[in-house]
């Protein structure tokens, strides 16, 4: 079993680099976004409430992302691990997932930050609006409001970790390529 938080702020790559590890280490792929995203497209009572969250570029409640992560690793008990993926985004969730693997006698094994300058995070965000159709990729001003409840409510998050123990930082401005070797040395050194 070994369970990875892909850690970084919006756009540094987390689920470009969430695709090719998990198949890479057969891990089950847990992205908090694109199980909201989904929601949303199903037009289901919790989609409607996180749509409006997401488009003006605000965390959706703690309890709301927990509840689907609990359901996730419910549905996946014979997983040999799980990848987090834009999850924990506050000290509160990232206490909630403790409990959640605690109850079933599992732990976080690795949290890999990725660091990219901020004008480059900007860059890929806005290039990537072009065609993802997310409202919140678009406008530059919900950009700047992501990256500000980044600051504010996500960085404490990996002091948690470090405090544990088990945080990595993880260069995520080179080619994707380059970035996923990085990823991997890292991994293979914890494993
Ligand atoms: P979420 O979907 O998690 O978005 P995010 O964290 O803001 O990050 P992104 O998905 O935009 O970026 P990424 O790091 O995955 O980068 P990517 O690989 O796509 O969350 C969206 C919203 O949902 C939140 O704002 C919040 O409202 C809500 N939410 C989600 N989780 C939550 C939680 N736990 N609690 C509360 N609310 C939550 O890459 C970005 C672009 O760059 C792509 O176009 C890609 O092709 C390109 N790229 C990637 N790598 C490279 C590279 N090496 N070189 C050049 N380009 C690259
Ligand atoms: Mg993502």
């Amino acid at each position: 079993m070994y369970n990875l938080i892909l850690f970084g702020p919006p756009g540094s790559g987390k689920g470009t680099q969430s695709e090719k590890l998990v198949e890479k280490y057969d891990l089950v792929h847990l992205s908090t976004g694109d199980l909201l995203r989904g929601e949303i497209a199903k037009k289901s009572p919790l989609g409607i409430e996180a749509k409006k969250l997401i488009e003006k570029g605000q965390l959706v409640p703690d309890e709301m992302v927990v509840g689907i992560i609990d359901n996730c690793l419910e549905e996946h008990k014979d997983a040999k691990g799980f990848l987090f993926d834009g999850f924990p985004r506050t000290v509160n969730q990232a206490e909630a997932l403790d409990r959640l693997l605690g109850l079933r006698k599992m732990a976080i094994d690795s949290v890999l930050a990725l660091e990219v300058n901020y004008d480059e995070l900007v860059k890929r965000i806005l290039n990537r609006g072009k065609t993802s159709g997310r409202a919140d990729d678009s406008d530059e001003e919900i950009v700047r409001k992501r990256f500000a409840v980044y600051h504010r409510d996500t960085e404490p998050v990996a002091n948690y970790y470090k405090e544990k123990d088990l945080l990595k930082i993880v260069k995520g401005s080179g080619t994707v390529a380059e970035t996923f070797e990085a990823l991997c040395g890292e991994i293979e050194q914890a494993v």
